[in-house]
């Protein structure tokens, strides 16, 4: 069974610089690329490549953004029947400034994705008996979003919800719609309200965000690995050591990880040691899309872990 993405695709216009620039200081740079992105395309690239089959459903604008985050997806084997190509809007970018210290800067304009709606809902409808795991993110209006997941719950698909990027107003009736949601610990902030930054904190939000309705906790603690609350209680999935390059589409790598493996069967526990190894081995790479790894790539990388 498929995978499907709902959510933005976005042009990433990235540019490395010695520093970040202060409020009205220019600098000269030392890099600059374009990079196909979005937290949606970027979770349907990382499911398509472990060799699931997996839709993106969508906009881009009318132009050469638009075509060149087409082209990425379908060089990757991700279905784009149902991303429209909308006229009327330019293709969502996001402007990524990187500092050598890798600390960086991001500003998203929204474009294509700011106008995603019921005419999408309605595509990803007519694609949901073809699927077994709904993969949303808050890259596109929060009415979409709810929508797309009544929309797979009535269909009987499992629903995962990346809490990003962070916001404090996510309306009520969508906990009880997601089976999973996997914020890190700024995006558990931000949906419970107070500070995320040990264990017992991540717990206490984990237990908040049941209650609000939502079957399976998962919150990405980074080098702590993650947590997870089930109805049948917690436990802890430790993370992969790597040397971090780039942690851009760290948490689109772990959520597309953890739907493949879903969709693979694997039970919750293994399942989310896959996306921690997936999200481990994204940030060895710099970029949104080309850091995401193949399924060989993470064969790897787990046979030599188990070493
Ligand atoms: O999650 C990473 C993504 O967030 C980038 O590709 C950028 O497009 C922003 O939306």
């Amino acid at each position: 069974m498929a995978v499907i993405s709902f959510g933005s695709l976005n042009m990433d216009l990235v540019a490395r610089s010695p520093r970040l620039p202060k409020p009205g200081e220019t600098l000269t740079g030392h890099f600059f690329e374009t990079i196909p992105g979005g937290k949606g395309a970027n979770q349907a690239v990382a499911v398509a490549r472990l060799g699931i089959p997996t839709q993106m459903v969508g906009r881009v604008g009318g132009d050469g953004f638009g075509r060149s985050l087409l082209n990425a997806l379908q060089t990757d084997g991700v279905g784009c029947d149902s991303v429209a190509v909308d006229e009327a809007t330019h293709s969502g970018v996001a402007m990524i400034a990187v500092d050598d210290a890798s600390e960086n800067h991001i500003i998203v304009v929204p474009g294509a994705n700011g106008r995603v709606g019921e005419s999408d809902v309605a595509r990803l409808s007519s694609l949901l008996f073809t699927a077994q795991v709904l993969l949303l993110q808050l890259e596109v209006p929060l009415p979409a979003v709810v929508a797309a997941a009544a929309a797979a719950q009535q269909a009987g698909v499992l629903v995962i919800l990346d809490p990003a990027p962070a916001r404090t107003d996510l309306p009520n009736e969508l906990y009880s719609l997601i089976d999973i949601i996997t914020p890190n610990q700024v995006e558990a902030a931000q949906l419970v309200g107070f500070s995320v930054g040990d264990r017992p904190a991540a717990l206490a939000a984990a237990e908040t965000l049941q209650r609000r309705g939502v079957k399976t906790v998962v919150i990405k603690l980074g080098r702590q690995g993650a947590l997870c609350l089930t109805a049948e209680g917690a436990f802890d999935v430790p993370s992969f050591p790597v040397q971090a390059v780039d942690t851009v589409a760290a948490g689109d790598a772990f959520n597309g990880g953890l739907a493949a493996a879903i969709a693979q069967g694997l039970a919750l526990p293994e399942a989310t040691r896959q996306a921690a190894a997936v999200a481990a081995l994204s940030v060895t790479k710099a970029g949104a899309q080309p850091s995401l790894p193949s399924r060989l790539s993470l064969e790897t990388f787990l046979a030599a872990t188990e070493m």
